[in-house]
């Protein structure tokens, strides 16, 4: 139990072809990905785990059939109408990062309530990515620091890690110590760029439906081995 990383981040990767295996809709991946999350969160809260980013809908994926957004769209807002109750006794806290303001009137208003009725939880905050890029995260804080320079709050030469960090969406979490990503792939895809600078990364060829609290264990024990210098000997 010692050791454990403060802040995990999770591609939630593999839904579609879970789906495919099994004669099922794509959608039905997703759900049965959101089923899994939930427990994947109970686990990692249990291990006190501060914070678990999960990447659930990027600026790319807008580029898939429509069918595809709207029910994962729908999936989310479902999932979010939910948060206040099963949050509650689990003393969870819920944040979301990305642009919101693409999303519907409905889901951004779902947000603010699923935001403001878990605000005093003091367990882990789950973070979900949401209309979410790395490159764009990153373009908003080097906008918003030129917005600053402009105003005459500060000068160029004050801008530095530090500056530019505190607008990214996760200036309130602890630094990201890993990330994982299930169903194969090796890369990041856009996700924590910024924070992923010093992460530790781990995969698996499990699908993110069927990746377990056994995995989720596997990954920290192997996390909790790993030599990290962060640039030193
Ligand atoms: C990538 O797998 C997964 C997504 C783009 C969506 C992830 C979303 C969820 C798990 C639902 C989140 C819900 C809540 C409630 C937070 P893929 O579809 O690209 O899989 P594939 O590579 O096998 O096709």
């Amino acid at each position: 139990m010692s050791n454990i990383p403060k802040h995990i981040g999770v591609i939630m990767d593999g839904n579609g072809r879970w789906a495919k295996r099994r004669g099922l809709p794509r959608s039905a991946g997703h759900k049965a990905g959101a089923d899994n999350l939930e427990k994947i969160c109970d686990y990692c809260n249990s291990l006190g785990v501060k914070a678990l980013t999960v990447y659930a809908f990027s600026t790319e994926n807008w580029n898939r059939p429509k069918a595809e957004i709207d029910a994962l769209m729908e999936l989310l807002y479902n999932y979010l109408l939910t948060v206040e109750e099963k949050f509650r006794n689990r003393n969870m806290k819920l944040q979301i990062s990305g642009d919101v303001t693409a999303l519907s009137e409905k889901i951004q208003k779902a947000i603010v309530h699923a935001e403001e009725v878990t605000s005093s939880g003091d367990g882990m905050i789950l973070n979900i990515a949401l209309n979410y890029g790395g490159r764009a995260e990153i373009v908003n804080a080097a906008r918003k620091s030129a917005e600053d320079v402009k105003s005459g709050k500060i000068r160029p030469e004050d801008i530095d890690e530090d500056y530019l960090g505190r607008y990214m969406y996760t200036s309130n979490l602890p630094e990201v110590d890993l990330i994982i990503r299930p169903s194969g792939e090796k890369r990041l895809s856009n996700f924590l760029l910024w924070q992923a600078a010093y992460a530790e990364f781990w995969y698996s060829d499990i699908c993110w439906p069927d990746f377990g609290n056994d995995d989720m264990k596997q990954a920290i024990l192997d996390y909790q081995n790993r030599d990290r210098r962060f640039g030193g000997v």
